[in-house]
């Protein structure tokens, strides 16, 4: 079977051939797609408050990008409140099955699309916010996907993320359960964030942050939801 093909962010007509990292990284992804679909939500009150959170920053004259979209049922929430969302992950698996549910209940302003937030394919200027809902702890390189999640932001656009810190929990999770979990090929290569380290990045890459915030309703929440703006 071919390989998936990346699409640059702003021009989907352009393919580029995956690198072979981005096919490494989806292999994980790809294999555990159908039970990722599958899965409960753990806290829908606190996914539910993050919604309505970016649902009242969108308006629909605005191009939204989202990086990570998994299965894509955020984007399928998010994106009637848009002009055009363009929603991309590594994993073809993860994009087929949002792609099915996109055909069940079509959302005209919505496309799913592979792509790589580690590969330098994003259109430069195109979008008014970036999102990233449980990525950017998964990346193969923090700074240079913010770099290019800040380079697809229109001057004054924002980036909304709600990333899992790791470092937060109790440290036999990074530093014991996840590396093994990762030698059996039950869980990906992880960062090990905290709500400063993040925020730094952000900020790292010109962001103003403007907010950061935690929506869980469910015990110790580990989650960051962090907005930032680029300068205008
Ligand atoms: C934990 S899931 C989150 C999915 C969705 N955003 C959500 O909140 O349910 C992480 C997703 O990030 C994708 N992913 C991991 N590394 C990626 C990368 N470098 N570029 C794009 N997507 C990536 C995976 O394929 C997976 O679909």
């Amino acid at each position: 079977m071919p390989s998936p093909s990346i699409l640059p962010l702003a021009d989907a007509s352009r393919l580029a051939e995956p690198s072979a990292s981005a096919v490494r990284k989806a292999l994980f992804w790809d294999r555990i797609a159908r039970k990722y679909a599958a899965d409960p939500i753990a806290d829908v009150a606190g996914y539910e408050a993050t919604l309505r959170r970016v649902q009242a920053l969108l308006c629909s004259h605005q191009d939204v990008l989202e990086i990570g979209c998994g299965t894509g049922s955020t984007a399928l929430r998010l994106a009637p409140s848009t002009r055009r969302l363009l929603a991309t992950d590594v994993s073809a698996g993860m994009i087929a099955i949002a792609r099915e549910k996109l055909a069940a209940q079509p959302v005209p302003q919505l496309r799913f699309e592979v792509a790589d937030a580690d590969a330098p394919v994003f259109g430069q200027g195109a979008y008014d916010v970036a999102l990233a809902f449980n990525l950017l702890h998964l990346v193969s390189d923090l700074d240079h996907a913010l770099e290019l999640a800040v380079q697809a932001l229109r001057p004054g656009g924002l980036l909304i993320s709600k990333t899992p810190c790791i470092a937060e929990m109790n440290p036999l999770i990074p530093y014991l359960a996840l590396p093994l979990m990762r030698a059996i090929g039950k869980a990906p290569h992880v960062l090990c964030l905290n709500e400063a380290r993040l925020t730094s990045a952000i900020a790292r890459q010109g962001m103003e942050i403007v907010s950061v915030e935690r929506h869980g309703t469910r015990g110790k929440d580990i989650r960051v939801f962090i907005m930032a703006r680029k300068p205008a």
